[in-house]
């Protein structure tokens, strides 16, 4: 390679939450999950999002592959050929060489034994700190490949802490390995030389016993988020076992309560407890309509208990990896860290750490793309420079469109076009309508933060069942709101934090805020809040602005722009799909002046 040579590396994620984070010289030039061009929730193999990359560049120096096992054995191969499925497209495309004499592929570097250092060089390189110690709590990374007793077997990386440092320094100091049980396995043993403690265990880790309990209360495993909006509605209990017996450095769950089945989810052992086992799926009607479980009070305390129980455990092993690094700054990621509940437990159990946390906004799968491509960019440069923090997530690909453009599209969907202010869109959210918002370039991670917004007042006290019920989406899920950084501290105490401009903290309000903006605040008295300012998003900030000067409140309600069940949307033409399958009737594009509106019957 020559030395100025543009250098293109591509970091794919192959699992649930696929994806593509392309780098051109190291700076991230797109990053996307595969679902928003898909349009099917949590779609693996990145193949679409591997498409786009030509919109780039024709040519790739590197392919980066993240997951959790090796692309040779897991991967589907094309016929004939033997490629693995990713290589064999990105040759086809010409993105890489093709070698045919050997048919080998130097390009293409498989990382997939690195799943949870992806998640910590995702949030490390991201974070802005000189170095760190991260902490990776996650369902199941890597499989690993064991013997135990004499009897081979797979572990899965369950909670990992890493010595974070440049150029690609990634120690391993305390990892939990998770295995399928029964077979009560229950050992630590430490590295002098390297200082690294290792347990193994058949016992559930922290995402696991999220996992069993979001589906012990009736939802898919990976909608942990759905357990974590129903906790505030549950109460302590003590008829109700521990989730964990030990809430110490390495926690143990309760191997009678919850039953790991790695890699997928885990169960709650419900039948061994009276209490919990009250209530089935089914009402044992003849027609076996379905209950809704979260109406329940076991599940609704048992979702209770392990928001609490997890938040401490994962706290315990924070302050467990600062003290054993003896690191000031951490990085938090993998799944657990989307918990935007439990991030701001941590600023005040942890308080007297005097720490510096950054929770990785794009903590899920997706994240292990950006962390693949980062962390070969740093190997190959060797750069020590630090990296600035980038609360920045607009990382989608980009969309231009022209009038004409604007008028077919609008044709296409029978929306009429018109033009529109800012003022006109707060006219109509303040006359209770929704309003959605589509500009720029999409958020990357799963939150919505004004570019593919659904907007509303969050002044109105129906406000909560009315946008839930166009949404599609449960009874007892919270709405977010974005606000105007200066105004944040009145509104809410961010424990010391300047901003949130991730929307990765459900914060408390500040005393007599809770009845000004009740669509937005849980039942607990918390608000999921996005800070704004005029450098992350001036189109998004002077609608709030607008919005503030017309009511007096800084803050607006923000939810994704999609409906229950589906991705948030990606184009023009995703979004007014969105509107003429449901009853919002209006779409705002800001970088336009141009408002669609379609008309439901
Ligand atoms: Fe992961």
């Amino acid at each position: 390679m020559s030395k100025n040579k543009t250098m293109w590396i591509a970091g794919i994620a192959r699992g649930h939450n696929a994806g593509v984070c392309l780098l051109k010289d190291g700076e991230v030039i797109f990053s996307m999950e595969e679902e928003r061009l898909s349009r099917v929730k949590y779609d693996g193999g990145p193949l679409a999002s591997i498409v786009k990359i030509l919109e780039y560049t024709d040519k790739l120096d590197y392919l980066v592959v993240a997951h959790t096992q090796p692309l040779d054995e897991s991967s589907p191969k094309l016929e004939f050929c033997g490629d693995d499925v990713y290589t064999g497209l990105c040759r086809k495309l010409g993105l890489i060489e093709s070698n045919r004499s050997s048919n080998k592929h130097p390009q293409v570097i498989d990382v997939s034994h690195k799943h949870h250092e992806l998640h910590a060089a995702c949030a490390f390189y991201r974070s802005g700190f000189d170095d760190a110690v991260g902490v990776v709590i996650d369902g199941a990374g890597t499989f690993i490949q064991m013997s135990v007793n004499n009897e081979d077997m797979y572990g899965f990386e369950t909670e990992t802490l890493f010595d974070c440092a440049y150029p690609a320094t990634f120690n391993t100091i305390g990892k939990h390995i998770g295995t399928r049980g029964p077979h009560d396995i229950q050992f630590t043993t430490l590295n002098d030389e390297s200082k690294t403690e290792v347990t193994i265990s058949d016992r559930a880790g922290i995402v696991k016993v999220y996992e069993a309990v979001t589906q012990y209360c009736g939802f898919q495993a990976i909608e942990a988020g759905k357990t974590m909006g129903l906790f505030p509605y549950g109460e302590k209990n003590d008829k109700i076992p521990q989730l964990f017996d030990n809430m110490g450095r390495v926690p143990l769950s309760n191997r009678n309560l919850i039953a790991p089945t790695y890699p997928n989810a885990a169960l709650v052992n419900q039948h061994l407890y009276t209490e919990l086992a009250e209530g089935n799926v089914y009402d044992g009607s003849p027609d076996g309509e379905q209950v809704d479980l979260t109406l329940l009070q076991n599940r609704r305390d048992l979702a209770y208990a392990c928001q609490i129980e997890t938040q401490q455990v994962a706290s315990n092993l924070i302050r467990e990896a600062v003290e054993r690094s003896g690191k000031k700054n951490v990085v938090i990621s993998g799944g657990y860290g989307l918990n935007c509940v439990a991030n701001y437990y941590y600023l005040k159990d942890l308080e007297d750490l005097d720490i510096e946390i950054y929770v990785e906004p794009v903590s899920n799968d997706a994240g292990t793309a950006m962390g693949a491509a980062m962390m070969m960019h740093h190997q190959i440069t060797n750069s020590t420079t630090t990296l600035p923090r980038t609360d920045s997530l607009y990382l989608g690909p980009k969309y231009n469109y022209n009038a004409q453009q604007l008028k077919t599209i609008s044709k296409e969907f029978s929306a009429e076009v018109s033009d529109c202010s800012n003022e006109d869109v707060i006219e109509l959210i303040t006359s209770k309508n929704i309003v959605a918002i589509f500009q720029g370039q999409s958020e990357n991670g799963p939150r919505a933060l004004g570019n593919r917004s659904l907007l509303y007042d969050p002044t109105d006290p129906h406000g909560k069942d009315h946008v839930n019920e166009i949404k599609h989406r449960e009874y007892f899920r919270p709405f977010a709101g974005s606000i105007l950084e200066e105004d944040v501290h009145e509104w809410f105490d961010l424990r010391g934090m300047e901003s949130s401009p991730t929307m990765m903290y459900a914060v408390n309000c500040q005393p007599g805020i809770e009845g000004k903006i009740p669509a937005i605040i849980h039942v607990d008295g918390t608000c999921r809040i996005q800070t704004v300012n005029r450098e992350q998003n001036p189109h998004y900030y002077d609608i709030i602005k607008a919005f503030k000067e017309k009511t007096g409140c800084p803050i607006i309600f923000n939810t994704s722009f999609n409906l229950g069940g589906e991705p948030l949307v990606e184009t023009l033409q995703d979004a007014l799909w969105t509107l003429q399958q449901s009853r919002i009737e209006y779409l705002y594009l800001p970088e336009y002046n141009t408002l669609f509106t379609l008309k439901n019957e």
